[in-house]
């Protein structure tokens, strides 16, 4: 390796200096001996004695994911892969991108490693069914598909491959959660593994009904329970909330409806189970508020009741022109 050899007095402001002139070599470790050091170089440097002997290449670390496939992909292929990252616990879920397939294997490992999570997988459907879960396929790691993910303090156990979560809705929860007072009777209408009942019932004294159909769902949300200190009361039951609510013996204070495809089937059924002055919380995926609106005032006008809406706002994008939309709105008895 060529280094300049200096008086080892001199070695740093030395070092310095060709730093700043852009003159070192930084892949290789600079050497020091008795009275002299020698700084690698990428030239020869005028004023100094030129020598050739063996320096430690620096082993270069990446910083980042994009570091890690700069020699694999473009910088647009991994802009599109960071922005896919779903973080749930000690597990990362991966979008990627048809063209890149025969990559995955790379782009897996290079997940792991930046990520330092336990597992990566990577999505093989869209979410779908009844139950809104998708396929994955494992990529690095430890094949283990269970986790407890942390949400504001709450520790929410899963299986990302049997029920649905989505981290994505973390902001949503708190806001709802936000908006709960002490006392309230709530129904959680598609609790899933438990999200808004955990998150609400460790923060404010609120008695819930968490219902689903998913079986996964409830063992986990069963779990949650134990797993938090909760101020509050939660009740599950696993089933269709259609039959399930015929058992109910009383109406709620608050609907949370998160099924955003479908809920819009279940607004009767909701509108039946307010109280007077009650909110239901009502999802759906649509580009604009006015079809969720009209959803809502439909089947209050169906029950003879009127709906104030108190809120709408997008909680998330789900692909371009469309969005995750929230409408809150005050039922009242006419
Ligand atoms: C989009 S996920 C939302 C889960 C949860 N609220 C959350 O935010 O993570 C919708 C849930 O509704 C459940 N589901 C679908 N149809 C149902 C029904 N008829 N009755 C009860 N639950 C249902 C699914 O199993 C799924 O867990």
């Amino acid at each position: 390796m060529k280094c300049v050899k200096v008086p080892l007095k001199q070695l740093n402001d030395i070092r310095i200096k060709l730093m700043e002139e852009g003159l070192m070599n930084m892949d290789f470790r600079i050497k020091a001996e008795k009275d002299y050091g020698f700084i690698p170089i990428n030239d020869d440097v005028d004023g100094f004695e030129i020598v050739d002997i063996a320096l430690e290449p620096i082993k270069k670390v990446p910083h980042s994911f994009s570091e890690l496939l700069e020699d694999e992909l473009t910088s647009d292929e991994i802009e599109t892969l960071r922005t896919s990252f779903d973080t749930i616990g000690d597990i990362v879920i991966l979008e990627i991108p048809e063209n890149l397939e025969s990559k995955k294997q790379i782009i897996g490992d290079a997940a792991l490693k930046f990520t330092k999570r336990r597992s990566i997988y990577m999505k093989r459907s869209a979410i779908k069914g009844t139950t809104r879960v998708r396929d994955l396929e494992f990529l690095s790691g430890v094949d283990d598909s269970v986790t407890i993910h942390r949400e504001h303090g709450a520790r929410l156990k899963l299986d990302v491959r049997e029920v649905y979560f989505s981290p994505r809705l973390a902001t949503e929860r708190k806001r709802v959660m936000e908006s709960v007072r002490d006392g309230e009777k709530i129904l959680d209408m598609f609790c899933g593994i438990g999200p808004f009942p955990i998150v609400i019932a460790r923060n404010k004294d609120a008695d819930i009904v968490a219902v689903d159909i998913n079986e996964s769902a409830i063992r986990y949300l069963n779990e949650n329970i134990k797993l938090n200190k909760l101020k509050g009361h939660i009740e599950t039951y696993t089933g269709d909330i259609n039959e399930v609510s015929k058992g109910f013996k009383c109406k709620f204070d608050r609907i949370i409806m998160n099924l955003p495809g479908l809920a819009y089937t279940f607004l009767d059924l909701a509108v039946d189970l307010i109280e007077d002055d009650g909110i239901i919380n009502y999802y759906e995926f649509s580009d604009s508020y006015e079809t969720g609106i009209k959803r809502l005032k439909d089947a209050c006008l169906r029950k003879n009741k009127e709906v104030e809406i108190i809120n709408a706002h997008k909680v998330k994008s789900t692909s371009p022109g469309e969005w995750h939309i929230a409408i809150d709105g005050k039922i009242k008895n006419t």
